[in-house]
């Protein structure tokens, strides 16, 4: 029966339970290689013709705020990876069945980039309710080892409410009780609450290879959230017309889940 197939796929009580008291769950090899080796491409190009740069805030038009010539969204592959039906089930595990599309990004992140700091990707609701989950997919296409380098997280800081960078002066220097992520299969996934603090660090041995990192992140509904990008609105309906929600998630790409647009820095 299909119902009990879909079922069977969806999170067990361990994992529901290691996400709550954790604030992150590692999904390995979530996506297929079929998927993989479509999105790959799809993000040579994202970066190699400049879209990924034209797509950030600071380089949209601060009055028109019209969108680039491309969304992520709007690539074929990046577009399934944002509805993938296990991750829509995972998601609708962690949230309950109504929840929002936030942002998609997209990015080849080179060797020799430098790590990121300590932070959480939370962002406010206009009810500043923080029992409202956010969660960030973290996609990594090409997985991770020690050529790549990796995710570290803080288990159970997702229960702080204190700013996104209020550890950002730790840099990425190793914290008592942090989890570090350093080997994974292509194609793995890691869910986070959006507020547990994180860290990406470079390869240790120096440059290796890329690393082919998208993320997209999800609101439960309850509130009004602000966006991240400018063009939100031609985002969310470029979605619909896409119909990349297949008809079973209504709230997914609806915009009164948002606040306007603020620029932020
Ligand atoms: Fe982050």
């Amino acid at each position: 029966m299909p119902l009990f197939l879909e079922e069977r796929e969806a999170l067990d009580a361990a994992q529901l339970d290691q996400f709550a008291e954790s604030g992150y769950l590692v999904l390995p090899g979530l996506l297929s290689e079929t998927l993989r080796n479509r999105l790959v491409p799809e993000v040579d190009r994202w970066v190699d013709e400049g879209l990924r740069a034209r797509s950030i805030a600071s380089c949209v038009d601060p009055v028109t705020h019209e969108p680039p010539p491309v969304m992520e969204l709007e690539l074929p592959g990046h577009g399934e990876l944002l509805t993938h039906r296990l991750l829509m089930r995972a998601l609708a595990d962690l949230m309950g069945p109504s929840f929002v599309f936030h942002h998609l990004h997209s990015d080849r992140q080179s060797p020799d980039i430098a790590g990121k700091p300590w932070h959480h990707d939370y962002e406010p609701n206009d009810r500043a309710d923080p029992s409202l989950l956010m969660v960030h997919a973290l996609h990594y296409l090409g997985g991770l080892d020690k050529t790549v380098g990796s995710l570290a997280v803080l288990p159970g800081s997702h229960r702080e409410s204190v700013g996104k960078t209020a550890l950002v002066h730790l840099g990425t220097a190793g914290l008592p009780g942090e989890v570090v992520i350093d080997r994974l299969p292509a194609g793995s996934t890691v869910l986070l609450n959006s507020a547990l603090f994180h860290t990406r660090r470079p390869a240790p041995d120096g440059p290796g290879r890329p690393r082919y990192f998208v993320d997209a992140s999800y609101c439960q509904v309850g509130a009004r959230w602000r966006p991240v990008k400018p063009y939100w609105r031609q985002m969310l309906a470029r979605a619909r017309e896409l119909n990349l929600d297949h008809g079973r998630w209504p709230e997914l790409f609806a915009d009164r889940h948002f606040t306007e647009y603020t620029r932020t820095t």
